[in-house]
């Protein structure tokens, strides 16, 4: 065994749950078998057939000249032709990451929504995200779709990012684990999953034309070592690229990234394939996109006729056009979509589905601020809810990811707007109502909702409950950034008025990502929920009264304000988006974003970095119960410590483990971490592989570790940090 696989075997076995149960685990695919059987059809192939896996179409009706759409297809997000003669399966695909996507209504059949990416992130729990994933993609496979374009993974690099409620993490490790888990959940159905946006895709805003600047070592130190540890983990089918520029490079036409760092560094054996409308031209190919997806929304089919004219006049595209082949045929065979076809009209258990969604919410579900408010009880006898259309459901994010669930969103609220998703998307509520679960838990208690709107009304119900919830939302769409933190259409306002009226007055968040909180001073207690997903109500109301001890913790930094950022303004906040053609309002306008003001120390490393305090820091999370992790040793790069339940009931805890100096350096890295149930006052040892790449910088084209003192402590967060402990290393370097 080499020295990286022996880490790689490591990190595998630490990824191993010790607790939360369902150990089930997919079955590694066999790679390279299914490579060497790939590269025998492609000998096979025809110089047509060598065109037909390399481009498809988007089968919806968009407006605009519709290529026909196959009998076979179904409304989804993409389709590729299958090989019959050779046996290879036509390629239909959907969103996504919160399971199968509504594709704006057309299709009526519902779907589980989980929660939020964010809030399935935030339970630190990579068996329950495999749990997630399978249950996505067996309803995928139901609905007749084997691809399932899933594995958002982009690191949180802005907050303000409207995609921040489908990623998962700040920190490349805690990333890198929880979407291995979950691609290895969705392939676990033999289908095939992508991980995407690759890479370095931290903003909405000019997302086709904003270009990266960032040094290597700091993209391989963070962006792209997120991927990578997911990629290792999880194995996925097909990598999708990123509408971004990197160095000046479309990234879906970017040698560095795809041939350089995916394709020959990582030896990634599967597909590239582009994310929709992002391929500007035909030598993307050359530079390693394998796949022309949704082709009606490029500038041209460059995939088709043209790439077999290219390869009938020169050996270079021959051979590359080859290759493309291969790599797709070998995702087709790895994940056995050929052996196990798939077909619509499966049966879906929606029942046991939302079981999972709300199981996901329940543990993603983050307890910020407690005075002894909570856990609420049940005899409670009078509770005013507030706000957040909480009598029909809860809020749920826009754009590809958005999930249907059976029946429809309970609430609509159209958008305004121009930009590319003018008309596209909507604020939807899944149906799934706080006040219904809460009536449900409190069952004499007199439940009153004001919708928020009127403050002087609002404050009135609050001042006649023994108890006031307060539902704030935040709204986050793909294709747009948040403008800034704030929480809005007077939200503060209401709360601050509410909280004065009724100081036992609680605040339930059900947003994008972070948010300021401006009233956290004046209010009783703050529970964030995310977007809560499909049974959201329900996982919200067991929280608040205790069935539910929580758990989670942020998997972002939640700052005091945006000055505390990197970049305090967005780029490109004064951008204007093109139109849906996507010819931007001055296509000569340079939009760039300069990820090495912070390289690497993306989120809380930031904050360390700079001694800045968070509203609420990585990592955050409070239980009604109380934990201790102590004792701990380190063996080289095992780290064994313990984790008590040092108070009065069941919980689960999250260790923490964080580097926090590197010979003579402060360096602040999540290191490692283990979800851990625990019944009152029991103790349980834990143990921890460190991978080295979270200790090494990228230098020269490989890892390398300086010879010194590493200093490493538990922490309840990344800055509230228990003992340091000390550990000598000898200087080491390696190659990926
Ligand atoms: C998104 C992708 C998505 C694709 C297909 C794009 O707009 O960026 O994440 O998979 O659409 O729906």
């Amino acid at each position: 065994m080499t020295y990286r696989n022996r880490i790689l075997a490591a990190v595998a076995l630490s990824a191993l749950p010790v607790s939360d149960g369902y150990a089930q685990q997919a079955p590694a695919m066999d790679m390279q078998a299914a490579d060497a059987r790939a590269g025998a059809t492609v000998k096979r192939m025809t110089a047509d057939e060598k065109v037909m896996l390399t481009h498809g179409i988007m089968p919806l009706p968009l407006g605009g000249p519709t290529p026909p759409i196959p009998a076979d297809a179904i409304a989804g997000a993409g389709y590729i032709t299958g090989i019959v003669r050779l046996g290879v399966p036509a390629l239909k695909e959907t969103d996504a990451s919160l399971g199968v996507s509504y594709v704006m209504g057309i299709r009526k059949d519902g779907a589980t929504a989980l929660p939020s990416g964010v809030a399935q992130a935030a339970s630190w729990n990579p068996d329950l995200m495999y749990r997630g994933g399978a249950m996505i993609g067996s309803e995928a496979r139901a609905k007749g779709f084997n691809v399932l374009l899933a594995g958002g993974v982009n690191l949180m690099r802005d907050p303000r990012n409207g995609r921040t409620f489908e990623y998962l993490a700040e920190d490349p490790l805690l990333s890198g684990m929880l979407v291995g888990a979950a691609i290895r959940g969705v392939q676990s159905n033999r289908i095939i999953s992508t991980i995407k946006h690759f890479a370095l895709n931290g903003q909405e805003t000019g997302r086709k034309y904003v270009d990266v600047k960032i040094s290597e070592g700091a993209a391989r130190e963070s962006d792209l070592l997120a991927f990578q540890i997911g990629i290792e983990q999880g194995q996925p089918g097909s990598v999708m690229f990123a509408y971004n520029r990197v160095h000046a490079q479309q990234a879906c036409a970017s040698d560095w990234l795809l041939n350089t760092v995916l394709k020959q560094s990582w030896g990634y054996k599967g597909f590239v394939m582009s994310d929709w409308g992002g391929v500007p031209k035909i030598e993307a190919a050359l530079n390693g996109l394998d796949q022309q997806s949704g082709e009606q929304l490029d500038p041209g089919v460059f995939f088709a006729d043209k790439l077999k004219d290219k390869a009938a006049a020169d050996p270079a595209w021959r051979a590359r056009l080859d290759d493309m082949n291969r790599r797709i045929l070998t995702a087709i065979y790895a994940s056995g979509l050929d052996k196990a076809p798939v077909s619509p009209g499966g049966r879906i258990d929606f029942a046991a589905n939302a079981q999972i969604a709300e199981e996901v919410a329940k543990q993603g579900i983050v307890l910020l601020k407690n005075n002894g408010v909570l856990p609420l009880a049940k005899s409670a006898k009078s509770i005013a809810l507030i706000g957040g259309y909480a009598d029909g459901g809860v809020l749920s994010g826009a754009g590809s990811s958005q999930v249907h669930g059976e029946g429809g969103p309970v609430v609509t609220r159209p958008v305004g707007g121009k930009g590319v998703w003018a008309g596209f998307i909507a604020q939807q509520y899944h149906r799934s109502s706080p006040l219904d679960a809460i009536q449900a838990l409190a069952k004499d208690a007199k439940v009153t909702f004001r919708d928020g709107r009127y403050i002087t009304d609002a404050v009135e119900k609050a001042k006649q409950a023994e108890v006031a919830i307060v539902f704030a939302t935040q709204w986050a769409t793909e294709g747009l950034d948040v403008p800034d933190l704030s929480l809005p259409d007077g939200q503060d306002e209401l709360i601050a008025a509410v909280a004065a009226a009724n100081p036992n007055t609680i605040v339930v968040l059900e947003t994008g990502g972070p948010v300021k909180m401006p009233w956290l001073g004046q209010v009783a207690g703050v529970i964030e929920a995310w977007y809560p997903g499909a049974r959201g109500g329900p996982a919200i109301a067991s929280v608040l009264f205790g069935e539910t001890n929580p758990s989670g913790r942020l998997p972002i930094t939640f700052p005091a304000s945006e000055a505390q950022l990197p970049r305090p303004k967005l780029d490109g906040a004064d951008w204007v988006e093109p139109d849906f053609a996507g010819n931007p309002a001055s296509p000569d306008d340079k939009l760039s974003a300069d990820y090495d003001i912070e390289g690497s120390d993306v989120g809380y490393r930031w904050f360390a970095r700079n001694g800045t305090k968070p509203l609420f820091p990585f990592g955050h999370g409070l239980s009604y119960t109380t934990f201790e992790s102590a004792g701990l040793e380190l063996k080289g790069l095992t780290a064994n410590f313990t984790v008590k339940n040092t108070g009065q009931r069941e919980g689960a805890e999250v260790a923490q483990l964080y580097l926090v100096d590197r010979a003579g350096q402060a360096k602040r890295r999540l290191a490692g971490f283990r979800r851990v149930n625990l019944a009152a006052g029991v103790a349980q040892s834990v143990s921890l592989t460190i991978d080295p790449r979270i200790l090494a910088d990228w230098k020269d084209d490989r890892w390398s570790m300086p010879a010194g003192e590493y200093t490493f402590a538990l922490g309840q967060d990344a800055q509230t940090l228990g003992p340091r402990v000390k550990l000598k290393l000898p200087a080491k370097t390696w190659k990926d």
